[in-house]
């Protein structure tokens, strides 16, 4: 609240007189006026100025609060009852000190200054102003003999200036422009943060919808999974774990969660094709002839084939189609040889062989991960990359054991994807 002042009556120091106020201010002096314009840029949001001026300033007279910062007491006082007498909430500070300890405890849409004032300048009040609150419009207040000092100040940040004296209509004018130019900017402020938000929330939705489908593809491929393990009882629970070591042999290899998500998947679907090997062959208990290992060997393509149209598997079907190559090229059905084989199918091939051994077979038993260990350094280099083997071999047994039980104990309720991170996409 501002206090009326003695001072009051020497407003012709300030004013111009008691029935006009103040003089015509040099802004409005065409040249300097577009300088001026230049260092400014306050486009209104829709519609002409004019009508946004006066939305803006029939909202903020109700409610907006003005700082007046001035040492001269009857200066300070004279815009304030000005001020107060249209509507606006005022406060007055005495030094640019007072003002700043105001402006931490409360907020304003508004500060008006002095410039030269004997516990410094506005200037340097201006410049706090705007490095802590770049939104809040600063209109400096000053003598006609400071109007360079006014002009630097524009291009220092404050919104407007007004040279005394000035009339009152002026000072009205000037405040409705800054709170506008406020509300301008807290607009454009909010919309942002609003957009924002909306695009955080679709995100969020398209994330969620993506996890959804990703859910959908996964309990699908298990669908099919259990479709071939009633097909080739021989290999029942084999893709879940052979799976589950691939897995974990990516993720020991240092490859991302997107990758390891594709090779699982090759993984799991890398006997898919046996589901087009007549049932004779496929649960032959004895040896295959010649021509029946030729049969059984296009299960590779016949599985390729059967995935490599679909989207998501398309990048799983090369893994499907190399997972019987050998790193030496003794492999089929290509005979591919080192880097020739997506690592993922090179990786797959230590994983399957460590299945394979530890497992049960209509005709053998299952021998130890020691043994499989044995194994697989065995071929190294031969069947299997050296650089997986090395890795392999850093994994101790117990993870591999871990990962069996795992599968074995939850059964058919074991979800073979759930193994892979949960943020792969
Ligand atoms: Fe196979």
């Amino acid at each position: 609240m501002v206090q009326p002042m003695a001072e009051e009556s020497r407003s012709a120091g300030v004013f111009a007189s008691a029935a006009c106020f103040w003089v015509r201010r040099p802004l409005e002096d065409p040249g300097l006026a577009l300088n001026l314009a230049r260092l400014k840029a306050v486009p209104p949001a829709a519609g002409s100025r004019a009508e946004a001026e006066a939305r803006a300033g029939s909202r903020s007279r109700r409610v907006s609060r003005i700082l007046v910062v001035d040492d001269e007491p009857h200066v300070r006082t004279m815009i304030g009852s000005a001020l107060e007498r249209q509507g606006y909430d005022v406060q007055l500070a005495s030094s640019g000190h007072e003002g700043l300890e105001i402006l931490e405890r409360n907020a304003f849409d508004l500060v008006l200054t002095d410039i030269v004032m004997q516990d410094g300048n506005g200037i340097t009040l201006l410049e706090r102003i705007h490095g802590q609150q770049p939104q809040l419009p600063v209109v400096m207040v000053t003598a006609i003999h400071d109007i360079s000092v006014a002009i630097d100040s524009m291009r220092r940040g404050a919104y407007d200036y007004l040279l005394k004296p000035f009339e009152r209509e002026h000072l009205v004018n000037t405040v409705q422009r800054a709170l506008a130019h406020r509300q301008a900017l807290q607009d454009s402020h909010n919309y942002q943060q609003n957009l924002e938000q909306v695009v955080r929330a679709r995100t969020e939705m398209l994330r969620q919808a993506m996890e959804n489908l990703e859910h959908s593809y996964d309990v699908t491929l298990e669908a099919l999974g259990d479709a071939l393990d009633l097909k080739d009882s021989e290999t029942e629970g084999h893709s879940k774990r052979v799976t589950a070591y691939t897995i974990a042999l990516a993720r020991a290899m240092g490859i991302g969660p997107a990758q390891i998500k594709v090779i699982a998947r090759g993984a799991f679907l890398h006997d898919i094709g046996k589901m087009a090997i007549p049932d004779e062959i496929l649960r032959k208990p004895g040896t295959l002839t010649p021509g029946e290992q030729d049969v059984m060997r296009e299960h590779c393509a016949r599985g390729y084939n059967m995935l490599r149209k679909i989207p998501f598997l398309a990048e799983s079907a090369e893994i499907v189609y190399a997972h019987q190559e050998h790193y030496d090229g003794s492999g089929y059905p290509n005979g591919s040889s080192g880097a020739e084989i997506p690592v993922g199918a090179r990786i797959f091939a230590v994983a399957d062989t460590l299945d394979a051994i530890t497992s049960d077979r209509p005709y053998r038993k299952s021998r130890s991960f020691d043994a499989a260990r044995e194994e697989i350094l065995r071929c190294s280099g031969t069947q299997f990359d050296p650089t997986v083997v090395e890795v392999f071999l850093k994994v101790p047994n117990e993870l591999w054991l871990e990962l069996r039980s795992e599968i074995t104990g939850q059964n058919k309720r074991f979800s073979t994807f759930d193994i892979a991170p949960a943020s792969n996409t």
